[in-house]
């Protein structure tokens, strides 16, 4: 394959990028990720390494965050006396003595999660040297982060001082986290460790250096180094190695011991062993998720993009954990776990890699504890997960919005209170899984517990009136609309859920009675409550329209102010930012695909093909894809009815989210949901994968260019490849 096809490059510099880019280029392997940013650091930048699991809530802040851990990328340079900096001509913020950069390239690896900057760096002496920087974060270990600096002589023979450090000197956007700083550096290690200041979670990092001579240690209580200086000879060249282990307590007791253990065992293995075993494992995870788009590159690239981005941020070790909406890539929605991970992000591996898709899962299972708290403290029955999820499992969104310009208001965020679909959202998540891994342990031990008490909650969250069951105080997918009555996504889902919940406890009756026994017992599955389950699945009101043959998305939506969307084209970013928050409350804008949600979820049962092509018609041109969840969604369903021409054009804006920037926000780490649905826009939209009595299916609607697309799905267990064509 092309290497443009597996990189993605940035060249020349752009200083004015520096915190895109380091989203962009971030690196992970599923236990952390830490942003492309560069080793010697610049004002403006904003470097983070996200450490699965380790959230923290500081004094100062409303609701806990994933924290910052200390920096392990940091390396400073001189090149005869002159400090290695990024100066082109047009960007001389610096104070003599200056060097001046004359040649430039970054790429990130995609096919090996490598990501490699070269310099042409010329000193103030004239004297020219070649500066290769690579790191990656070991997809084989995942405790060990390796860099490499290769230094060239190309022109004269320059004397070059590095100075790798670690760095406790971090935040979040200010918000220091880490007490109890403790740093060490012998000419073999240098250590760091630190604790959260609420939540207690330490870490500890070490690294080894090695290099063509000792280094010096340099004792630092914040920023512990290792030092070297060589003289290099004309044509010369020498190479550096930093080798860094980290855990947290999350894994081991003795956080520090355990990294400084690993980081001599690592170090002795070297960078190309290491490098070695790491490729292997990448190789191993692309023969499983990546698909392979012929006729169009633009579209590879972007899918491995965003695969890519999935990957990295997907737990592989660990069960008690899950990924954040704005993945392992910087601080944005402050590391909470949303729907986006069951509905968006999950599915690419319960169908390519399930026990990465099943640690997903438990770290739900894990956290039904939190979610019968907040049903009780709600006055309900059985389990309500939280809208946004943390370590503790319980509700952590916060109630009030940052300031917001023109004059520093802060609007109520209402979706901890009643974006409650989030139940049905896992269970969806629960049932997917279990129906293409065909898990039964899985689901006995775990599953179906998520799926009946959640079921349950339901039961008791459902309102009787008008003769009907009707769900009042609702936020349904397009949040611009709040405490709402009657969202046809959640009625209808809530339908689905109740629906699938009996047929769930039928099964167990029949293949598992003890399970089936012992949750009727825990969880109180009464006949009587059976019996309602059934009752609200026939009275369940879901709004539609006769006259107009639609599903309307909430009582009183066509009540509101309608507004021409497309005439605000081309924009960055939502209408809501230009309305104002009470004006897009009262509008037909819709934030995301929500009725066109449901559609994707639940396909033809939502309704005959012509009410879906009217929902369509209806919802497509009033929604201004505020959200990032929305446009892969959109291609997903537009394919699914046919809608060459609107499906591939929401594929490509699907596909730029990141890339492009489309939402003028990637400073704050990748769109996640917007990636794992581009990956189902194609798998499910495109091709039409999917399950009938006789296993996995196709029925693809290609774009008309493309010529093929081909992946790998594990069914019950095997490995089939699929190759869709016209
Ligand atoms: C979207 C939600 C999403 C959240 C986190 C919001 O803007 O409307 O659907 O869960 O972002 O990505």
């Amino acid at each position: 394959m092309p290497d443009r096809l597996w990189t993605v490059k940035e060249y020349p510099f752009h200083p004015e990028k520096l915190r895109y880019y380091e989203t962009i280029f971030t690196i992970g392997n599923g236990y952390l990720g830490t942003r492309g940013s560069l080793e010697e650091r610049y004002d403006g930048d904003s470097p983070a390494t996200m450490i699965h699991g380790v959230f923290d809530h500081a004094p100062e802040m409303s609701v806990p965050e994933l924290v910052n851990a200390p920096d392990w990328t940091d390396i400073r340079l001189t090149v005869d006396g002159t400090p290695f900096q990024m100066v082109t001509k047009s960007s001389s913020t610096l104070k003599p003595p200056q060097g001046l950069i004359l040649g430039y390239e970054r790429k990130l690896h995609m096919d090996t999660g490598l990501l490699r900057r070269v310099v042409l760096f010329r000193a103030a002496t004239g004297a020219t040297v070649r500066v290769t920087f690579e790191r990656f974060a070991s997809l084989d270990d995942q405790h060990v982060m390796a860099q490499r600096v290769l230094i060239t002589a190309i022109d004269g023979a320059p004397v070059i001082e590095l100075e790798a450090a670690l760095n406790g000197d971090v935040s979040n956007n200010g918000v220091r986290h880490w007490h109890k700083l403790a740093t060490s550096a012998t000419t073999e290690q240098i250590a760091l460790s630190a604790v959260t200041g609420q939540s207690g979670y330490a870490v500890g990092m070490a690294a080894v250096v090695n290099a063509p001579q000792p280094v010096t240690p340099h004792a630092d209580p914040v920023r512990p180094a290792a030092r070297l200086r060589v003289a290099l000879a004309k044509d010369g060249s020498f190479t550096c190695d930093k080798i860094t282990a980290i855990y947290t307590s999350r894994d081991t007791a003795d956080a520090p011991s355990a990294a400084a253990t690993k980081a001599s065992a690592a170090a002795a293995l070297g960078y190309d062993a290491l490098y070695a075993a790491h490729v292997a494992a990448w190789r191993h995870t692309w023969d499983a998720l990546d698909i392979e788009i012929e006729g169009d590159e633009a579209a590879q690239h972007g899918v491995r993009f965003t695969t890519y981005h999935v990957v990295i941020a997907a737990p592989r070790h660990d069960d008690d954990v899950s990924i954040g909406a704005k993945t392992l890539s910087g601080v944005g929605y402050k590391g909470h776990v949303f729907w986006d991970t069951e509905l968006f992000m999950l599915p690419p591996f319960t169908l390519t890699m399930p026990p990465i898709a099943r640690n997903m899962l438990m770290y739900r299972y894990k956290r039904l504890p939190g979610a019968r708290q907040k049903a009780r403290d709600n006055g309900y029955e059985g389990a309500m997960f939280p809208w946004e999820s943390t370590d503790t499992g319980l509700e952590t969104t916060p109630q009030w919005s940052d300031p917001l310009p023109p004059d520093n208001q802060r609007i109520r965020i209402w979706t901890g209170d009643n974006e409650q679909h989030i139940s049905t959202d896992i269970a969806y998540a629960v049932l997917q899984y279990w129906r293409w891994t065909g898990d039964d342990a899985f689901l006995l031990n775990y599953g179906a517990e998520i799926v009946l008490d959640t079921a349950v909650f339901w039961g008791s969250r459902v309102e009787e009136r008008h003769g009907r069951y009707e769900l009042h105080n609702q936020i349904g997918p397009d949040e611009y609309h709040e405490n709402i009555s009657n969202s046809v996504f959640v009625n209808r889902m809530v339908v689905w859920h109740l629906e699938q919940a009996l047929h769930l406890l039928d099964w167990l009756q029949q293949h598992a009675p003890h399970t089936a026994q012992r949750l009727h017992e825990s969880l109180g599955l009464t006949p009587a409550r059976l019996a309602r389950w059934q009752d609200i699945i026939a009275r369940m009101y879901l709004p539609f329209d006769d006259t107009r043959q639609i599903h309307v998305q909430f009582d009183g939506f066509f009540d509101l102010e309608y507004i021409p969307v497309r005439h605000y084209e081309p924009r960055v970013g939502g209408i809501w930012g230009f309305l104002g928050h009470e004006r897009a409350l009262q509008s037909q804008v819709i934030k995301q695909a929500d009725v066109v949600m449901l559609m994707a979820l639940l396909g033809e049962a939502v309704g005959p093909r012509q009410v879906l092509l009217n929902n369509w018609d209806t919802y497509y041109p009033r929604c201004d894809h505020g959200s990032s969840l929305s446009p892969a969604m959109h291609t997903w369903v537009a394919a699914r009815l046919g809608l060459d021409d609107e499906a591939y054009y929401l594929f490509t804006h699907a596909a730029a989210i990141d890339l492009e920037d489309n939402k003028g926000n990637v400073v704050d780490g990748i769109h996640g949901a917007a990636s794992g649905g581009l990956w189902q826009a194609v798998v499910f939209g495109f091709c039409g994968l999917h399950l009938t009595e006789a296993g996995p299916a196709l029925a693809p609607r290609l774009p008309a260019h493309w010529r093929s697309v081909s992946f790998n799905v594990v069914y019950r267990g095997e490995t089939r490849r699929f190759t869709a064509r016209h």
